[in-house]
């Protein structure tokens, strides 16, 4: 199939004819008028405990089973099948991608090249459950003895986001020990984190998965001399841990074999936390929560695996946003949870979705003809409201949303919950149905507005609606249902993946530049010139006569 029939296909015809024809004009306020439609339109899982409800989505009955007939064309089951299965669908770099095998909780056989990938799995679990409690109980020592109190995770992309994501979101089960990320080559960002800390009592994790990433050995070089210059050469040992597939790097680094812990090239760089990459979620929570983050993934697999469509919470919201992306012309989509412990969620999402999703070449290695991954971004409610919301209830752009609540704090202070998912419920509301001119004149009447202030202000006030949004409303935020939530959201980017018939699972588009930035950093360091552009070029020299 090339892009030019993608786009022809009976299924994509029909979405469109129904499109122009019978959604284009239609509002919320009157698909609401089916008493049924929150009934139709969204599912709950009690043994979870989240509710996923769609029904604010500029849809009815007929799009519904369109979006289903379409992603079913697609073979959505298909590859899910090749994927679970270990088959190497990522197929420009000849790999499978097997992070469902690292949370495969029945330990069921899954092979990769004829050879079971459990038991290795199972290995490096168990390594990282005895140096998490070994640490956490204080038998894992720093070189003079002390107990380490913190524990500093060097890596970028994939070997940051999802960690550094997972422990915030948990922070409010940790307990004896502090974590610390640094990602950024600015040396700023480590210089910030080791003023604070006492190298008696750190402890590093080294974490690459090619281990030849510039910002993450530059980093670890900067931690090693750090700890070097004040406890000398023979204390690297007891304050260095590798997290990587690259055994010779590791050790060419000067970090012992036995303190590395491995995963592999089925894992994707952006779907590693679930791997050797979760170390630091073992070191600040304990290894039991870390578990349960499996758990609730391996819950969501299940889903994903076993239900069908009509019912499979990421296949609707992958279709749903291909639906807004492919239709509506939307090129963004906005991921907004109302929890504070969740603040980095959306820019974990951004690696995960834009990495996977951000693709032009199609499964014929053919450029596409029509929008593939959109632009995804967010911030936690209420903090967005008072800043970007108001471009999304009355903006020129449209925006679709994920709104994602809980129903019981993790702490209860006060009514601050009951405030905050007031708000939650009230944005959805107001997105979906805004505010007639009616009902703008009505309040100004009520409120005594004179004519001539009644005319100038009535259209600013008008909200026109019609804005999607997406709840998922879960009852507690544990490791469990954080798991089956990321995992929720990796299985809509890979449903999208194939829908949109791209590999979700490469990613050359990050490679130009780092070549490029290895040929500047001479021109920096000694002044040699490179042939560049003229504004490249002017750009480097006003750098390098001004610096000081
Ligand atoms: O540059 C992009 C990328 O390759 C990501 O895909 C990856 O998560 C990140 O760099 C870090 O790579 P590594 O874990 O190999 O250091």
């Amino acid at each position: 199939m090339s892009n030019f029939e993608l786009k022809n296909t009976p299924c994509w015809q029909n979405l469109e004819k129904h499109y122009i024809e019978e959604i284009q004009n239609v509002h919320l306020r009157d698909l609401f008028k089916d008493e049924n439609r929150f009934n139709e339109f969204s599912i709950s899982d009690n043994n979870i405990g989240i509710t996923f409800d769609y029904s604010k989505n500029i849809i009815n009955s007929k799009t519904f089973k369109l979006l289903m007939d379409f992603s079913k064309e697609a073979r959505v089951n298909e590859y899910t099948k090749k994927m679970f299965s270990g088959q190497k669908i990522n197929w420009t770099e000849k790999r499978a991608v097997l992070h469902t095998a690292l949370r495969n909780r029945s330990n069921s056989p899954i092979y990769v090249d004829g050879k079971n990938v459990m038991p290795q799995i199972n290995i490096v679990l168990s390594k990282m459950k005895k140096f998490s409690d070994d640490l956490r109980e204080g038998k894992w020592t720093g070189f003079t003895g002390k107990r380490i109190t913190d524990v500093v995770n060097i890596g970028i992309g994939g070997s940051d986001l999802g960690p550094k994501m997972v422990c915030e979101a948990l922070r409010y089960y940790a307990d004896i020990v502090n974590v610390h990320f640094v990602s950024n080559i600015d040396g700023a960002d480590i210089y910030e984190v080791l003023k604070k800390l006492n190298p008696q009592t750190t402890l590093f994790i080294i974490a690459s998965k090619t281990f030849t990433t510039l910002e993450t050995i530059t980093n670890a070089l900067t931690a090693r001399q750090w700890l070097v210059d004040q406890l000398g050469d023979k204390a690297v040992v007891n304050h260095f841990v590798a997290l990587s597939t690259n055994v010779k790097k590791v050790k060419e680094f000067g970090i012992d074999e036995n303190n590395m812990f491995e995963f592999w090239n089925f894992v994707g760089g952006r779907y590693s936390l679930w791997s050797a990459i979760g170390l630091p979620i073992c070191c600040y929570v304990g290894f039991e929560k870390f578990e349960e983050l499996l758990e609730g993934a391996y819950y969501s697999d299940q889903h994903f695996l076993n239900t069908p469509y009509e019912k499979n919470i990421p296949v609707i919201m992958a279709v749903l946003g291909f639906w807004y992306n492919n239709f509506f012309n939307a090129s963004t989509h906005a991921v907004l949870p109302y929890s504070q412990y969740l603040h980095r969620f959306a820019a974990y999402l951004q690696q995960g979705d834009m990495e996977s999703n951000g693709k032009t070449i199609n499964f014929e290695n053919d450029r596409v003809d029509y929008q593939t991954g959109p632009i995804i971004w967010g911030e936690p409610g209420t903090n967005g409201q008072h800043s970007f919301y108001q471009l999304i209830h009355q903006g020129t752009k449209f925006i679709p949303c994920d709104f994602i609540g809980y129903i019981n704090p993790v702490k209860k202070i006060g009514d601050h919950h009951e405030k905050l998912m007031a708000n939650y419920f009230a944005q959805t509301e107001a997105l979906a149905f805004g505010l007639t001119k009616e009902q703008v004149i009505e309040s100004f009447n009520q409120a005594g507005l004179s004519k001539e202030d009644i005319k100038v202000l009535t259209n600013h006030k008008i909200f026109e609606g019609n804005r999607p949004t997406n709840s998922i409303l879960i009852n507690n935020l544990n490791s469990k249902t954080l798991g089956a939530l990321i995992a929720l959201y990796e299985h809509k980017i890979f449903t999208q993946g194939i829908m949109w018939r791209i590999n979700s699972f490469d990613q050359w588009g990050v490679e130009l530049g780092k070549v490029l930035a290895n040929v500047i950093l001479p021109e920096l360091k000694d002044g040699s010139e490179n042939n560049h552009d003229s504004s490249t070029k002017n750009l480097i020299k006003i750098f390098n006569s001004n610096k000081q």
